[in-house]
């Protein structure tokens, strides 16, 4: 009798999948690539903001300047921080378009089904304000970190960079203001929908919890956008003051 052997399956030539990839592939896969890189963004938007908010300290927003001047010190850490939000980004929106378009090319023909369309309406409202946060994005970057605004060569008492008296000059701009506020209201739309959603593709779906998931997500979104929202309102309001040139080096006045 032959004694049973343990054989090693022959090599058929043939690659196997990379299961990682495959499920990168899936559609559940790319809904948790969508959920994880916005997780990433909502980080940067809390530390954003948690930034912005050093506007508050002092009496013309010096804490902003030195948080500005902190962060820029930092070059290894600022430009780690950029290249890796710009490849957060990419992957977001991209794989969001393409979870988008399979939710289109599963939409019912004729027979409609609720929930379906339901769903449908809800990628087609988030790849919408999506992109308008794309466009909001491409204005304030090339306005504050490119420094596209008429206000970037003034420096404060101390010689730093003035963010803040750059920040509150162009809010005190009408359109550029309003811009910001209707772009905030679109973020803050985006968002709710958005950490609800994030939240259940990591599996907080249940019957009970779902709710509770619901309105949580829809109070955090609005308290980040009440934050934003403050700085050009308390620009505009005056509540928010700018160094006055007199104080200021001579090389830095307000033109
Ligand atoms: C009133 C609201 C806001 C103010 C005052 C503000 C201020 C600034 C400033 C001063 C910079 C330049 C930073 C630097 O040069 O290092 C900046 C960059 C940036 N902001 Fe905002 N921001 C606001 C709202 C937002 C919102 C709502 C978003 C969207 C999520 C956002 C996303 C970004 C991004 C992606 C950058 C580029 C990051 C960098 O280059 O460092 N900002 N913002």
């Amino acid at each position: 009798m032959v004694p049973a052997m343990s054989v090693a399956p022959a090599s058929t030539g043939v690659r196997q999948p990379n299961p990682l990839l495959t499920f990168a592939k899936s559609s559940i896969g790319k809904k948790w690539i969508v959920g994880i890189s916005g997780a990433l963004l909502i980080i940067f938007v809390l530390g954003h903001l948690a930034g912005n908010l050093t506007i508050y300290i002092g009496p013309y927003g010096e804490g902003i300047n030195v948080y500005a001047q902190t962060l820029h010190a930092n070059t290894l850490f600022l430009w780690g921080a950029r290249i890796g939000l710009l490849v957060v980004f990419i992957i977001h929106i991209f794989t969001a378009l393409l979870v988008a378009r399979e939710n289109y090319q599963a939409r019912p023909q004729r027979y409609a089904v609720h929930k379906h369309i339901q769903s449908s309406i809800f990628v087609r409202t988030m790849v919408l304000s999506g992109l308008l946060i794309l466009c909001f994005l491409i204005f304030h970057v090339l306005q504050f970190a490119f420094g596209i605004n008429g206000y970037s060569h003034l420096i404060d008492a101390e010689g730093r960079h003035d963010v803040a008296a750059m920040i509150i000059l162009s809010f005190h701009h009408p359109l550029v203001s309003g811009f910001y506020l209707l772009s905030i209201i679109i973020l803050g739309l985006h968002l709710s929908h958005g950490i609800s959603s994030v939240l259940q593709t990591f599996g907080l779906n249940g019957r009970k919890t779902l709710p509770t998931v619901k309105i949580a997500a829809i109070i955090a979104a609005w308290v980040l956008m009440a934050g934003f929202a403050s700085i050009p309102v308390a620009a505009v309001t005056g509540c928010l003051k700018v160094l006055p040139s007199d104080k200021r080096p001579a090389a830095a006045a307000i033109h």
